[in-house]
């Protein structure tokens, strides 16, 4: 009997492990992505926005699987709620689970043709991101959001496809709630 490779906490989610790979993302990563500029700038950009912990230990193979935990602190830029950068996979057809561990938040996702929803994660939440799927998370509560997610192994990131022209919606706050904003509305 082999001792785990890696744990989860019960409690927080988090993942511990010699073989779990761990990944910052600090404002300054993150720019461009949110609305309000001139807020964004008088930040601290060194400020950790998020952090990915991951057990990828197959290598990214074709069959494989990969597990991680985000986990994503409360903050906005103006009035937009901290949020992961957001990718499609490189692999477009691949899948990905999510489900909601701690705190509170939105799957914001995008398909091919720019249609967006978005759904409340919370604690005990499932989400199923379909194939051909951008997808971001973003805080819209005051403790950290803890994620889990498990995705192909050979599914790969790609940042740069919706960096270009970004998801169609925001989510911010207004009256002290979460409300989503149609970017075309925006008058920027
Ligand atoms: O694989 C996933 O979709 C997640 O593990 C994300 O990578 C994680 O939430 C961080 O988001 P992003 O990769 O968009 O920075
Ligand atoms: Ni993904």
């Amino acid at each position: 009997i082999l001792p785990s490779q890696a744990s989860f906490s019960p409690s927080n989610g988090r993942l511990s492990g010699e073989q779990v790979n761990r990944a910052v993302r600090r404002l300054k990563d993150l720019r461009g992505l949110f609305a309000d500029e001139a807020a964004f700038l008088a930040m601290d950009p060194e400020q950790i926005v998020y952090e990915v912990h991951a057990h990828d230990a197959c290598g990214p193979v074709e069959g494989g699987l990969f597990f991680g935990v985000s986990t994503l602190f409360p903050g906005k830029v103006g009035q937009e709620y901290f949020m992961t950068k957001g990718h499609i996979h490189e692999r477009r057809n691949r899948g990905e689970y999510y489900w909601g561990i701690e705190g509170r938040g939105a799957l914001v996702t995008m398909n091919e043709r720019r249609e967006a929803t978005v759904a409340v994660i919370e604690p005990g939440s499932l989400h199923y991101v379909p194939g051909n799927t951008a997808h971001r998370i973003a805080n819209t509560g005051n403790v950290p959001l803890v994620v889990g997610a498990c995705w192909p192994a050979d599914a790969g990131h790609d940042y740069d496809a919706i960096a270009e022209r970004g998801f169609p919606v925001r989510i911010v706050e207004e009256n002290g709630a979460p409300v989503v904003r149609n970017r075309e509305d925006e008058r920027d």
